[in-house]
């Protein structure tokens, strides 16, 4: 199995490995390669425990001797205050120009790294070592970093990584629910695929990890050499995610639990407004279904409730939410809703 991507962006390209135990030493090569004047593993408290010494050990066999920042896990992290850690972090590790940071955590630890990263002396070089099934697949490739203001990733920067090691062994502590909640991005990206990479899904095929997560990473560095800045086809990868966003806020739910609840309600959406064939809506929502995700809401909500939460979506332009929906396997457009058939699709997910 080729277990390599590449993230085809000219001067800036770089690639994604995907494997199986071994991933501390795979860094550790790719730091040497890399030639930094010094290295600073940035990652969160649960992972410094479970898997900072392998990492830090790996690093330092290679021979360098590396600083490590340690946040509190967590999207609390995603914030000025996170990031003025990170900065100072860097600071009292003497981070310079030729330097390099090590995120080595989930999304959150991702997001910021690569922001303190992005911003850090005008910009360091970042490594990505994803450690849950959501920023392996999605968060850690493609260069968008951030941290939260009132509203979700408000402050940010698009740094692409000089590489990304993802090691599926790193996903055994996981939370089970944390990694149930990948799978949300998961499902978003084969929809979006469409091909083998929703077959393979469609076929049960989520036990062995490894075809999966390379089938999502492939399809995000297409889009990403495609529309690197987001300005296009990128828009995309929010399939789900408008209002998966507002239920996250709302219902206090997991990014891929409210995800999965996002795109079973724009696969209904699409339905209603004739733009989504009724069987392959029920093949989707079957996948969704096999991988255990959430498809009903916990309670019923309204469009009253909801109408504030969308308005602040970033994609919203002037006020007016364009939904991305699917209109088959592999296929997608962005287009307003009218109001009645955004009430028929919350009530088809409405609780029992
Ligand atoms: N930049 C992007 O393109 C992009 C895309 C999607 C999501 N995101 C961002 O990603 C973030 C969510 O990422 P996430 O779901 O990975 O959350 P996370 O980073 O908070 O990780 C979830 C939890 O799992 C723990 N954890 C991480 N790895 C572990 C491991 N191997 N074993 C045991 N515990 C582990 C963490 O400590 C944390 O408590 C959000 O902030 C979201 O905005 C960014
Ligand atoms: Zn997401």
């Amino acid at each position: 199995v080729e277990t390599t991507v590449r993230v085809e962006l000219g001067e800036r390209s770089y690639d994604v490995a995907v494997v199986r135990g071994g991933g501390p030493e795979r860094v550790a090569a790719l730091v040497r390669g890399l030639a930094p004047s010094g290295v600073v593993v940035v990652t969160d408290a649960t992972v410094a425990r479970l898997h900072g010494e392998a990492m830090l050990a790996a690093i330092r066999a290679a021979g360098r001797l590396p600083a490590q920042v340690v946040v509190v896990p967590g999207e609390s992290s995603k914030s000025v205050g996170g990031v003025e850690r990170v900065w100072r972090g860097l600071l009292a590790a003497g981070l310079d120009r030729q330097g390099l940071v090590v995120a080595h955590g989930g999304g959150v630890v991702g997001d910021l790294a690569g922001f303190a990263a992005a911003t850090w002396l005008r910009g360091v070089r970042v490594v990505h070592a994803p450690t849950t099934l959501l920023s392996m697949v999605d968060s850690a490739v493609g260069g968008k970093t951030g941290i939260d203001l009132d509203g979700k990733n408000l402050v940010g920067a698009f740094h692409q990584p000089s590489g990304v090691v993802a090691d599926l062994a790193w996903l055994e502590t996981l939370d089970p629910g944390e990694l149930r909640a990948g799978l949300g991005e998961v499902w978003k990206t084969a929809i979006l695929a469409g091909g083998e990479p929703f077959e393979r899904l469609e076929r049960g095929g989520r036990d062995d990890l490894l075809p999966v997560v390379l089938d999502c990473v492939r399809h995000k560095a297409a889009v990403v050499t495609r529309d690197e800045r987001d300005e296009g086809e990128r828009a995309s990868l929010n399939l789900g995610h408008t209002l998966g966003h507002a239920l996250e806020v709302m219902l206090g739910l997991r990014h891929g639990e409210a995800v999965a609840l996002g795109i079973a309600f724009v696969v209904r959406l699409a339905v209603g407004i004739g733009r989504l064939d009724a069987t392959v809506a029920e093949r989707i929502l079957s996948v969704g279904r096999g991988l255990d995700l959430p498809l009903a809401l916990p309670r019923r909500v309204g469009l009253g409730e909801l109408r504030p939460l969308l308005r602040r979506d970033k994609k919203a332009l002037a006020g007016e939410v364009r939904w991305i929906l699917p209109t088959g396997l592999g296929s997608w457009t962005q287009a307003p809703v009218p109001e009645p058939a955004i009430e028929a699709a919350l009530t088809d997910i409405a609780p029992g």
